[in-house]
C-alpha cells in the first residue's frame, strides 16, 4: 500500500512508519517538527526510515494545507498531545494540529477513493467515565485536550457518514514503549531512576492507568487499515490497570534500581482511572494486546538505558 502518515517523527508515528516500511508499503510522512518537544529527538525517531527508497518525508504544517499526497490509506497521527498543557491560551494549538488539521484532511480526501482513514484517537474522550471504558458509553471529555480529539473524532465520523470516506478511530490508552514523548510518565519515571532523580508525581499516585504496548498499537493501525470496517471508533487498550505508585515499582525493580518519590497536588484535567473493554476491536478488527505490562515495561527500561 502506499500510505500517508501524518506526525511521522513523533513516538507512535515513528514505530508506524518504520514498521509499514520492514512490510514492503510506501510511505510518505508529514511532519511539521512542532517544538512540543525536540527537533532533534524526532529526528532520531526518523533517522532509519530516511534510509529507505520507500520513504519521503514532507515537512509541513497540515493544518495550512488543502492537497495532500495521492495515497491508498491516511494514518493520521499528527496532533497537538498531552492533557496537561491543554488549558489556556495554549488551547488554541489543540484546535489548530487537532481539529483543523484533521478537517483539513478529511476535506481534501472526501473525494478521493481512499481505502482507509485510520484515526488516532484517545482514552481521553471518556472522561471519569465508569469502568470500563466501552465505545458505546456517553463520551463527556474532562480536559480541553480530550474535546479537541473527541471533535475530530466526531468531524471522521460526519465525513464518513456524509461523503462515504472510509474513516476508522482507534482510541489509544496511554501507549508507552521506544521512543515515548519525554512528557509522558514512563518516560519520566525510567530517566529519573536510571539517573537517580526525584520523581514529581500529581496526586497520591493511586490512579491507575491502563497502558498499551506501542507495537500493539502499531498493529491495531495496521488491521483497521486492512479491515472492511468504516465509521467506527475502538478502544486500543492493554485491558488492565495498574497504578501509578505500582508502575514506579516496576519500573525501579526491572532497571534496578530505587525510585524517590515527590508528591504534588493533582492536575485538573487527569482522569482519575482508565480502563478498557477493548472486546469491540477483537471482535471486529481481530485485534488483541500481545505485549502485556510487565514485559513492555521491561524493553522500555532496556531502551531508555541506551539513550543515557
Ligand atoms: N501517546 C499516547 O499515549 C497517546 C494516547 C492516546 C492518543 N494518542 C494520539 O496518538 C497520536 C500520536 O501521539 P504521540 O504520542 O506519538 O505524539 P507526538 O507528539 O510524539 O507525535 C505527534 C507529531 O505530530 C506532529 N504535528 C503536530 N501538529 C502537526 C501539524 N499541524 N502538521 C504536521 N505535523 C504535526 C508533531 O510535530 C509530532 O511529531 C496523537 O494523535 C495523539 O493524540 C497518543
Amino acid at each position: 500500500m502506499r500510505a500517508l502518515v501524518t506526525g511521522c517523527a513523533g513516538f507512535i508515528g515513528s514505530n508506524l512508519t518504520d514498521r509499514l516500511l520492514a512490510e514492503g508499503h510506501e510511505v510518505i510522512g508529514m511532519e511539521r517538527f512542532s517544538n512540543y518537544y525536540s527537533r532533534e529527538l524526532k529526528e532520531r525517531n526518523i533517522a532509519s526510515a530516511r534510509q529507505s527508497p520507500s520513504f519521503t518525508l514532507v515537512e509541513a504544517d497540515i493544518a495550512e494545507m488543502e492537497e495532500f499526497p495521492d495515497v491508498d490509506v491516511v494514518f493520521h497521527l499528527s496532533a497537538q498531545a498531552g492533557v496537561r498543557a491543554s488549558w489556556g491560551k495554549s488551547f488554541d494549538v489543540y484546535t489548530r494540529d487537532n481539529i483543523q488539521a484533521t478537517q483539513r484532511l478529511l476535506e481534501f480526501y472526501k473525494d478521493r477513493k481512499l481505502k482507509k482513514f485510520v484515526y488516532s484517537s484517545t482514552s481521553s474522550v471518556y472522561g471519569d467515565s465508569e469502568l470500563p471504558f466501552r465505545e458505546d458509553r456517553m463520551l463527556r471529555p474532562i480536559s480541553p485536550y480530550g474535546v479537541s480529539k473527541l471533535a475530530a473524532e466526531n468531524l471522521c465520523y460526519l465525513y464518513w457518514k456524509n461523503y462515504g470516506l472510509p474513516t476508522v478511530a482507534l482510541r489509544y490508552f496511554t501507549v508507552y514503549g521506544p521512543r515515548q514523548r519525554p512528557d509522558m510518565g514512563i518516560n519520566r519515571f525510567a530517566n529519573a531512576i536510571l539517573k537517580g532523580d526525584p520523581i514529581t508525581i500529581y496526586g497520591d499516585g493511586e490512579q491507575t492507568r491502563d497502558f498499551t504496548y506501542v507495537d500493539d498499537v502499531v498493529r491495531a493501525n495496521i488491521l483497521a487499515a486492512q479491515s472492511g470496517v468504516s465509521g467506527e471508533a475502538f478502544n486500543i487498550a492493554g485491558g488492565k490497570r495498574i497504578s501509578v505508585n505500582d508502575l514506579i515499582a516496576l519500573i525501579a525493580e526491572k532497571a534496578g534500581r530505587p525510585a524517590e518519590v515527590e508528591h504534588v497536588g493533582k492536575e485538573k484535567g487527569d482522569a482519575a482511572h482508565t480502563l478498557a473493554d477493548a472486546s469491540k476491536a477483537e471482535r471486529m478488527l481481530g485485534w488483541t494486546a500481545a505485549v502485556g505490562i510487565e514485559e513492555g515495561v521491561e524493553r522500555s527500561v532496556e531502551w531508555f538505558k541506551q539513550l543515557l
